[in-house]
Formats: C-alpha cells, structure tokens, sequence
C-alpha cells in the first residue's frame, strides 16, 4: 500500500504516514481512520466536523463558515462578502489591487503552497498566488468553504478539513504559506500556538505571509482626517450604511503590535502592508469617482513605497516569516 504524500502528510495523532484504506478513509497504521468525503479530508474529530464546540470562542466562526459564510446567495456574492465588504467598484479594484501585490511574495515557487483557512479562495486574485507551485494545500474548518475551493483548483488542490493549531503536515515540509485573514479568528489565547504550528511546517528556504489585522492602528485614523479635508473642500461622500444590512457577530481578536513583539517565537519577522484602510473606511468615506479613486491612488502609492510604515500603522499587515 503506498502512503499518501509522504513527504507532506501525517497522522495529528501518531506522526505515521497515511495509507488509503478503503473507498473512502486514510488512516496510519495504530491511528484513526479520517473520512475522505468529496475530495476533502477530514482531520476533525467527529463532534467538530459539522458543529464545534460548545463554549468554543470561536463557535461562532465555525457557525458562520459552515453555513452562510460560503453559500453563494442570488446576487452571486458568498455571505462573507456581503457581510463585510463594500460591493462599489472602487472598493473592489482596490482590494484586487492590494492582493495582487503581495502575490510577489510567491514568484519563487516550489512544490507545497499551504493555504491555511483558504475558504473557498473566495477572490480570484488569490488564485494565482499557487501558479508556481505543484499543489496548493487548502486548509479550513469549513467543509464548504473546501468544496468550493475543489471546484476552483481541482486536482492542482489538496484539501484538508483541519484546525491550523494541529495541522495534519509534516515539520519543514512546505515552501510557502498563505494565510489571509485567519488568525486573529482563532481564540486568543490560542494564536500563538497557530503562529507556531504554521512555522513547524514551513521549509527552511520558505516564506510565510500572514496577513493579520492592527486592533488600535493610527494610519486610517490620519487618513480619515485628510478623507474629511476633502469632504469639505470637494463635497466628496462615501456611502450611507444600509440600516438592514445584517452584521454577523463573529469573534474577532486581534492582538496589538506590542503582543506580537513580546512573544519568544524563534523565528524574526518584517511587516508589509496589505491594506493600510479596510472596506468600512472606504464605504464611509470616499465616493466612487474621480475624488475616491485619488485618494487610494495616494494610498496605493503609500503602500507600495512604505510597505514598512504602512504594515505597522495600516489595518491589515502582512506578517513575512522566512525560515533561514
Ligand atoms: C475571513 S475567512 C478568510 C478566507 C480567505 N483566506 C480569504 O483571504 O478571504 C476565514 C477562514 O478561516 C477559517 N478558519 C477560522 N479558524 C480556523 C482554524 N482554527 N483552522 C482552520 N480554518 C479556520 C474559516 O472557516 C474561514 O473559512
């Protein structure tokens, strides 16, 4: 029997390889069978693959992305989008924009992408980020979000239902990590934990980009002032709230920049910038005319120049890790 990905998966619980076992299960030798359903594996005990945990901090993640997060809906959007972001074309280029940006981290390619908390790959900027490599390993809790990320990569994918803190991955065993928008997700006090785990599996020579999110950061709240400079001077708005949009509770725990400092992690990392503004500054702020698109035109030019300043003082930095 020959294992499955030798050099990549294991056993969470015995380190063996994995061997297909019937139709339908993977197992190590003296470990658990993990059902394979739909082309996902499931690396989840049996009580989390569907509902979580009671009492769980995350439940409601787990709630969300196993139900409306990932469903499309009739306007074609999934949930989460609708949720979270603004649907305005000039929002949109500009998220298109700060994606494909930091794609570049990912020219050097290689054999293993991981993909931690991929969804459904709900952007299709993101997509490209696995061009240079063999396999894009698609990790979530969410079955859906998994299906749906088949569907996009087909047999280029590898998709595991299975929780980032225990990852069913060998140590030193991918090339690169993409993780957007995850950990801060993860219960508090479990994210460095997750941290760790995503540093176990990268390969000496790998790159890992997290992209995280600032709790308190100063660079919107300046720029909000210049937004309200040009609002007097141009008469510039951004978009009224609909007073029906309904906002899922979703637990949310950024740490600070402070919090991330102060943790012995054996591994050195420099800030870039994914997005310095996130959509609720864009939609309450800037029209979507030539006043909106010269203030993220100023924007881009700032991340791109000052990825370092922007990655500290932004909203959304994007964590590098490479392991020498
Ligand atoms: C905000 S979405 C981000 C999706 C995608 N990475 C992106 O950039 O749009 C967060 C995803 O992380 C998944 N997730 C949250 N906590 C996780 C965990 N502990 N392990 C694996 N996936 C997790 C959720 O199910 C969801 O699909």
């Amino acid at each position: 029997m020959n294992p499955t990905f030798p050099d990549l998966l294991q056993c969470p619980l015995t380190g063996g390889d994995l061997h297909v076992t019937d139709d339908s299960h993977i197992a190590a030798v003296g470990g658990p069978a993990y059902p394979m359903i739909d082309g996902v594996t499931c690396f989840l005990p049996e009580t989390l693959r569907v509902q979580g945990r009671e009492g769980d901090a995350s439940q409601s993640i787990r709630d969300f992305y196993q139900n409306d997060g990932w469903e499309v809906g009739e306007d074609g959007l999934y949930g989460d989008s609708r949720a979270f972001l603004d649907s305005r074309p000039l929002a949109r280029k500009f998220e298109d924009h700060c994606i494909d940006r930091i794609g570049r981290h990912f020219a050097k390619g290689g054999k293993y992408i991981l993909d931690a908390g991929s969804g459904p790959i709900p952007h299709k900027q993101l997509l490209p980020y696995s061009d240079a490599f063999e396999k894009r390993i698609c990790v979530d809790l969410s079955v859906q979000g998994l299906r749906a990320a088949r569907q996009k990569l087909g047999d280029r994918g590898i998709y595991l239902q299975a929780d980032i803190s225990r990852l069913p991955i060998r140590d030193n065993s991918v090339d690169a990590i993409t993780c957007n928008h995850v950990l801060y997700q993860i219960p508090e006090q479990m994210q460095k934990d997750a941290f760790l785990e995503l540093w176990r599996v990268l390969k000496p020579g790998g790159i890992a980009v997290i992209v995280y999110w600032w709790p308190t950061p100063s660079l919107p709240h300046r720029l909000g002032r210049v937004a309200k400079l040009m609002r007097t001077l141009t008469g510039m708005r951004g978009m009224p709230q609909n007073p029906d949009a309904a906002w899922p509770e979703l637990y949310h725990h950024p740490h600070s920049p402070d919090w991330l400092k102060a943790q012995d992690f054996p591994f050195a990392y420099k800030l870039d910038a994914m997005r310095v503004i996130n959509d609720a500054f864009i939609r309450d702020n800037l029209s979507d005319d030539w006043r909106g698109h010269s203030f993220l035109a100023g924007v881009k030019a700032l991340q791109r120049f000052a990825p370092g300043f922007c990655g500290r003082t932004g909203q959304m930095p994007a964590i590098i890790v490479r392991k020498e």
